[in-house]
This record gives C-alpha cells, sequence and structure tokens, in this order.
C-alpha cells in the first residue's frame, strides 16, 4: 500500500512539473517534433534546426547552388557584419587615436641641427615609382574594401540606393583590377629593398631606445631602421596574405570550397584591417610626423643632417663610397 502511495506521489510531481514547463515556455511546447520543410508557414529557423541547411533541388549543374543556408554561412554573416565591423573599427580608430595623441604630446621630429642645404640621394626614380604605384593601388583597394564592409551602415544612409549601388559597382571593378599592379609592387618592393630589411643586432638596440621617436635620442640606423623594417615585413607579408585570400576571392571553387571561400574572405578582411591600421601610422611619420621624410619618396633626397640624425650607419657608408660629397650632390633648392 505504501509503495502504491509513492508512484502515485511520484507521478502527480512528475505531471506538476510538466505542466509548469508548458505554461512557462509556451513557444517550446509548440515547437514540432519534425518539421514538415514542404509546409508554406514553416520558419527558415525551424528548418535549420531540424535540418542544420536549407537545401533544395535544380535544374542548374552547380551543385552548389542547391543549399541556400547553412549553419557556417550564418557564423560567417555573423562574422562578416558584426566581428569584421568591429576589428576594423578599433584597429583603425585606434591607430588615429594613438597617432593624434602622439602628435599633440610630442609634435613633429625635426632636424634638431636643422638643415644642411646639402642633400644626398635616397631612394631613385625606379624605387619611387614602385613605391607610388603600390602606395597608390593600396589607398583604393583599402577605400574600396572598406566599402564592401562598412559602406552599407555608413554611406548608404548618406546617399540614394541608386547612387551606393553605381559607387558600390565602380569600386568593386577597382578592387578586383587593381589587385594585379599591387601584387606586382609588392613583389618588386620584396626584391629592391629585401637586402637592406634583414633584421640585425642595430635593430634591437634601436627598438632599445624607442627609435628616438619619445625623447631626443638617435639611435644609429642603417639604410633602414628597426620601425622600417617592421613596416617593409608588413607589405611584403601582409600584401602577400592580401593578395592570396583575394585571389581565392576572385576566382572561386578553383579547389576550394564554400567553406574555405569563407575562410579565405576571413583571414582577407582581417589582414586587410590590420594592413591599413599599420599604413595609416607609415603615412603619419612619412608626413606630418618627421621633418624631412616626406622628400625622400618626393624627390628622392634627403638633407643631410636628416641622414646624419636618423640613418647615421647608412651616411658613414654612402660617405666612403663617396655618394654623399655635397659637391657630387648639390641641392636643388639650397637651404630649403
Ligand atoms: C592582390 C590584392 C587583392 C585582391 C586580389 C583582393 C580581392 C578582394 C575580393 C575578391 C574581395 C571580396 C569582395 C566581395 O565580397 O565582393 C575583397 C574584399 C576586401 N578587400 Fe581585398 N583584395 C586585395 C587587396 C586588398 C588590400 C591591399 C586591402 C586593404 C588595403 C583590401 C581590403 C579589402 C577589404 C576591407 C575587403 C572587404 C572584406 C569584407 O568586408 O568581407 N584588399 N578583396
Amino acid at each position: 500500500m505504501m509503495a502504491l502511495v509513492v508512484h502515485f506521489r511520484t507521478i502527480v510531481g512528475a505531471l506538476a512539473l510538466l505542466a509548469l514547463a508548458l505554461t512557462a515556455s509556451p513557444a517550446a511546447a509548440q515547437q514540432p517534433n519534425s518539421v514538415d520543410p514542404t509546409k508554406s508557414a514553416v520558419s527558415e529557423e525551424q528548418l535549420l534546426q531540424q535540418f542544420k541547411a536549407i537545401q533544395g533541388k535544380s535544374r542548374i549543374p552547380d551543385t552548389k547552388s542547391y543549399t541556400l543556408e547553412q549553419p557556417a554561412g550564418r557564423d560567417w554573416r555573423h562574422f562578416h557584419e558584426v566581428t569584421l565591423r568591429w576589428i576594423g573599427a578599433v584597429a583603425i580608430l585606434g591607430i588615429l587615436l594613438v597617432l593624434v595623441g602622439f602628435y599633440l604630446t610630442r609634435g613633429m621630429v625635426r632636424i634638431e641641427a636643422g638643415r644642411s642645404g646639402q642633400v644626398i640621394v635616397r631612394f631613385n626614380a625606379f624605387e619611387r615609382f614602385v613605391h607610388w604605384m603600390t602606395a597608390s593601388c593600396f589607398v583604393i583597394l583599402g577605400l574600396s574594401g572598406l566599402n564592401i564592409t562598412f559602406g552599407r551602415p555608413l554611406l548608404l544612409p548618406l546617399m540614394s540606393p541608386e547612387a551606393f549601388t553605381a559607387w558600390s559597382e565602380w569600386a568593386k571593378y577597382a578592387h578586383n583590377y587593381l589587385s594585379f599592379p599591387f601584387t606586382l609592387g609588392v613583389i618588386l618592393i620584396f626584391l629592391i629593398w629585401i637586402a637592406g630589411n634583414i633584421p640585425n643586432r642595430v635593430d634591437v638596440e634601436w627598438f632599445r631606445r624607442g627609435g628616438g621617436l619619445l625623447g631626443h635620442d638617435h639611435p644609429p640606423a642603417e639604410r633602414f631602421n628597426g620601425g622600417q623594417k617592421l613596416i617593409y615585413w608588413i607589405v611584403v607579408l601582409g600584401g602577400g596574405a592580401a593578395a592570396f585570400s583575394g585571389y581565392v576571392l576572385i576566382f572561386p571553387f578553383y579547389g576550394t570550397t564554400v567553406e574555405t571561400m569563407q575562410e579565405a574572405e576571413m583571414v582577407h578582411a582581417i589582414v586587410a584591417m590590420l594592413f591599413i591600421a599599420a599604413m595609416l601610422a607609415h603615412i603619419y611619420i612619412g608626413t606630418i610626423g618627421m621633418e624631412g621624410a616626406f622628400e625622400a619618396m618626393g624627390s628622392g633626397t634627403v638633407d643631410l643632417n636628416w641622414a646624419k640624425e636618423h640613418h647615421a650607419l647608412w651616411l658613414e657608408e654612402q660617405s666612403r663610397q663617396g655618394a654623399a660629397d655635397p659637391r657630387a650632390q648639390p641641392s636643388a633648392t639650397p637651404g630649403e
């Protein structure tokens, strides 16, 4: 008799719990155990939960197109619309903030001894051509790429849908076609400057002394200092990674699947954001950050005092070879 009462209590308890669960979450209670995918009112969410992917049949030969949705695709969409925008915003706005802060506290790094009025050749015409070709492609690739990531939330509200479509179409053409001269530029940069960009002990010392950026120190450097070598390798490796992943996207399904294409897009986008941030720092130091730096890539020559302060070992070597003889390299505009 006692056992019967215990059983009865257990059954009543279980029924009470079930009733509670059903009233607490009516949505869950209505969830069917199996979904009929052909039913017109079935929701996308229910289908995905049930089948993991929404697939159909078609007469198109490309069987990949039969899959309309799959969980990995939703993860990718979340990456593209949320995570990537955060990565981009933090990287780009973060570096801009650091640069503005640095400029406001340190100001422009001046040529402390003043200009000597005598110059030395730093980059020849071919080197400058390669630099500017790669840089101008980079700027257009960056802006047209950022349009893919941020265009909809930031630009579309400011213009008509037709104007946004036309701009995006041109931006996409530019992104695809300028990838070729950009890749050529990265390869040429790798080849023409590799000799001066192998890291060595001089760079360790240069970094240890903060590159002389914070105080008024001038750690000796060869043709390229530690910071410039860092930029060089970012361009070579970052440019290489952006190009490789980019071509995987431009030429889809040559040995890739939807999943590997999504991975390539993620790699491409993250590399691009970090690359843009690094190049903003490079552009800063080459323009308003340091007196006398821009002309190295502009006219191709630098003031002797600039070279003495920032690349003392290189200047010594050039002097030994006679290249820094002021009579051999007269300044085009003395006292400039
Ligand atoms: C050889 C070089 C490159 C190639 C072949 C390439 C190709 C591509 C392709 C095919 C896409 C996808 C476009 C789409 O979804 O319709 C893309 C996206 C993108 N690219 Fe490039 N690209 C290259 C270099 C660069 C560089 C140097 C940058 C940055 C300066 C960059 C930034 C971006 C960005 C931000 C996106 C958008 C990512 C996203 O929102 O998913 N790309 N690129």
